[in-house]
């Protein structure tokens, strides 16, 4: 990014939805970190605000009166992003299921943009979780950085305050992470802007 572009719009994605989750902690803590840089303009996600029925719509017909205005509220928060960083725990080796609905819900929104994860769980840190995401990600045309940012033990992983008690390798990671995306993200950008994707 040269001094005078603009910062890129990144979305922080809580991609749990379950009563009593930790998501939130992770979620709230790396938006905190990404917010201390300027060259970023980071807002939030949360699957749990924008519920999305399991039943697709038709091609070309409208979903139910009720899910419009969360469809077009996640589309808006989705389209306007340069970015994603995805907050996941993993379930049963895998992601959630309201992440994978939310992922089939859209398509363009997701394309040509860069995507990093921050999971966390049990003994694997949610990393089966990021595993499964790359692929899907892949086939919705988004780019997913390598370096992530990972919680084992999630659960005994933060302090009162919502900060990592491994503060020092957590912000590393969380660092690495968001140069990767400002990376992809910026090249992306450019690239967007010079030649729409798919056109
Ligand atoms: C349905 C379910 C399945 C889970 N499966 C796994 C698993 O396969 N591997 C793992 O490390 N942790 C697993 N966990 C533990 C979660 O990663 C951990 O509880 C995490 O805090 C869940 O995120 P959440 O609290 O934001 O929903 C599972 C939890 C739930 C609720």
């Amino acid at each position: 990014m040269t001094r005078s572009a603009p910062p890129l719009s990144l979305a922080v994605i809580t991609a749990s939805v379950r009563d009593g989750r930790l998501g939130p902690t992770p979620a709230g803590w790396f938006a905190r970190r990404a917010r201390a840089r300027a060259e970023f303009d980071v807002h939030t996600v949360d699957l749990l605000a924008h519920p999305l029925p399991l039943v697709l719509p038709a091609p070309g017909q409208e979903p139910p009166a009720e899910a419009v205005a969360h469809r077009d509220a996640l589309r808006a928060a989705l389209a306007r992003s340069d970015a994603f960083v995805v907050v996941t725990p993993e379930y049963n080796h895998s992601f959630p299921a309201a992440l994978k609905n939310a992922l089939d819900w859209f398509l363009t929104e997701w394309a040509a943009k860069p995507v990093g994860f921050v999971s966390y769980g049990g003994l694997a840190g949610g990393l089966r979780a990021v595993e499964h995401l790359r692929p899907v990600f892949a086939e919705l045309h988004a780019v997913t950085v390598r370096e992530t940012v990972s919680f084992h033990t999630a659960w005994e992983a933060f302090d009162g305050e919502g900060e990592p008690l491994d503060t020092r390798s957590s912000e590393g990671a969380a660092d690495l992470l968001l140069d990767q995306l400002h990376w992809w993200g910026s090249a992306l950008r450019n690239a967007r802007a010079e030649n729409p994707y798919g056109s």
